[in-house]
């Protein structure tokens, strides 16, 4: 089996949802969002990195995801929109957004999926934990969605696709769960 220093970090990464609060270091922001801009991309770069470091707003943001959540007709969601020990955040502190240009000639989607996939690879090759997070989206469905866009200066015209939050790690990482297997077809 082959394997290298890269195929090590792709191996080992996992979600990560408890993190210290130290804050990680400018070098490891800048290592990490460099990874993001050096992602496949169909668009020309049309994307766009919001940082959030500010503890109030990373908290408005949990709380305005929570309410959007409240709205929703997926039970799951409305749980823990309502459950008030959750924080969608996990307590990071910091989270990146990656938006994307919604008149790019091209959907801004995967652009901006392997950017943030680059993210969480780099995060982990630099021992800064990390998680994928969908639920803050659900801030921009609350009544506060419009003043957080202001807020976080989203450029016009630009959709926050996706984003995740980064740390150092506050988690006993287990056992990788092993992949399916059988889910691979091979035609020579
Ligand atoms: C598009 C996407 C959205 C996700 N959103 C969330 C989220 O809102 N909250 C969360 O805790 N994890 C979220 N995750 C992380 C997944 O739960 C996680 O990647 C999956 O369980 C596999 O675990 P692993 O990352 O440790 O391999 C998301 C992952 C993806 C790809």
């Amino acid at each position: 089996m082959i394997t290298n220093e890269t195929l090590k970090v792709i191996r080992q990464r996992r979600s990560i949802r408890s993190f210290k609060e130290e804050q990680i270091k400018d070098e490891e922001i800048q290592a990490i969002l460099e990874a993001g801009m050096y992602a496949p991309n169909a668009g020309n770069q049309a994307w766009h990195f919001t940082v959030i470091q500010n503890k109030k707003l990373l908290e408005k943001l949990n709380l305005a995801a929570k309410q959007g959540a409240q709205q929703m007709d997926i039970e799951h969601l409305r749980a823990l929109g309502n459950d008030k020990e959750f924080n969608c955040l996990y307590h990071a502190p910091t989270l990146i957004i990656v938006s994307g240009d919604e008149k790019a000639f091209v959907p801004l989607e995967a652009d901006c999926a392997a950017a943030t996939q680059n993210l969480l690879l780099a995060a982990e090759s630099i021992g800064v934990g990390a998680c994928w997070i969908f639920f803050v989206l659900l801030a921009f469905n609350s009544p506060l969605g419009t003043e957080l866009r202001n807020e976080l200066k989203l450029p016009e015209g630009y959709k926050p696709y996706y984003t995740a939050v980064f740390g150092y790690k506050d988690d006993i990482v287990g056992d990788v769960q092993d992949r399916k297997p059988n889910l691979i077809t091979y035609i020579r």
